[in-house]
């Protein structure tokens, strides 16, 4: 009896040398971010330099005259080796490559945030079969093909890994403010896709020491929306956030870093919402 209770060790915080904030180290691991010269992917990218970790931000090929700037000033401030890659995650030969690119680059993938995506107009009820198509392939096939990728890569170099993928307080809200339907009816429904396959690849990977968890962002001020968003449309997002502004990218670094590392070690198959309180109605 004793030796089983035994298997859990208790009072860690007394053995000489534990300290919790190196739980939240990422020194040494490889990870990559899909949607990495956007608003989210970049800040998420920094997050994890700054803890240690070597970074590929991978972004459409007509991202380069952004990304490599970008790679490069972040490679500097964090001496950390930060490397563009270049993939269509609705491509499944892209992504083939990109898993090439990554093991060439880094060598392996411990963290991994599948985050690339795109919210595009015309998207109700009445959406065209083409828009339809393309969101999701994008934002659900995309995130299917590399969050494959990632796990595969986990799998074959023998070690565990984070997975975290990006959904939306609109993969399970279709209300619209003042209680409207939300005119995102693709994008809702991958987001909503993205979330269940988070949780069916952390009930699957859980052997293999591969966490899977998915954040929900609210409204988050980045480049998804700007130049479709106006003043009227700004103010009508606020009125169902309790915290009543826009979140900006860097307020959901410390979800990413959390989730990454080894501070959510017993944290897999959950959602986190970081909506300033949206999701409370
Ligand atoms: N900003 C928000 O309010 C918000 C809210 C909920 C969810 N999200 C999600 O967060 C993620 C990041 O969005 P963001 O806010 O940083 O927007 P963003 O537009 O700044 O970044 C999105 C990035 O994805 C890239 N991308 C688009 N299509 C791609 C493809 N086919 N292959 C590879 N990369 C592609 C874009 O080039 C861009 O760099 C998206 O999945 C988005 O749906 C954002």
């Amino acid at each position: 009896m004793a030796e089983f209770y035994d298997v859990y060790q208790k009072d860690k915080w007394k053995e000489p040398g534990y300290r919790l904030m190196d739980k939240f180290s990422l020194k040494g691991k490889k990870g990559f971010v899909t949607g990495g010269a956007g608003g989210i992917g970049r800040s998420v990218a920094a997050a994890w330099a700054e803890a240690g970790a070597d970074v590929a931000l991978v972004d459409i090929p007509a991202s380069k005259a952004r990304l490599e700037p970008l790679a490069k000033e972040m490679s500097e401030r964090y001496g950390v080796k930060i490397v563009p890659l270049y993939c269509d995650v609705s491509d499944k030969a892209q992504v083939d490559a990109l898993g090439e690119d990554l093991v060439r680059e880094l060598g392996t993938v411990d963290i991994a945030h599948i985050n690339a995506g795109v919210c595009l107009g015309g998207d109700d009820v009445d959406v065209p079969y083409e828009t339809w198509k393309r969101v999701i392939d994008i934002d659900l096939n995309g995130a299917f093909m590399t969050a494959q990728l990632a796990q595969q890569i986990m799998r074959k170099h023998g070690h565990g890994g984070s997975i975290i993928m990006t959904s939306s307080l609109s993969g399970y809200n279709a209300n619209f403010i003042g209680g409207g339907p939300s005119p995102v009816c693709a994008y809702g429904t991958a987001k909503a896709g993205i979330s269940e396959l988070a949780r069916y690849m952390a009930a699957g990977l859980a052997p293999y020491g591969i966490r899977v968890n998915t954040i929900s962002p609210g409204y988050i001020w980045s480049g998804i929306h700007e130049g479709v968003m106006d003043k009227t449309g700004h103010d009508m997002c606020l009125e169902v956030v309790p915290i009543k502004r826009f979140g900006t990218p860097d307020e959901l670094q410390g979800v990413l870093l959390f989730l990454a590392s080894d501070a959510s070690s017993y944290v897999t198959g959950i959602n986190i919402p970081v909506d300033g309180g949206y999701s409370i109605f």
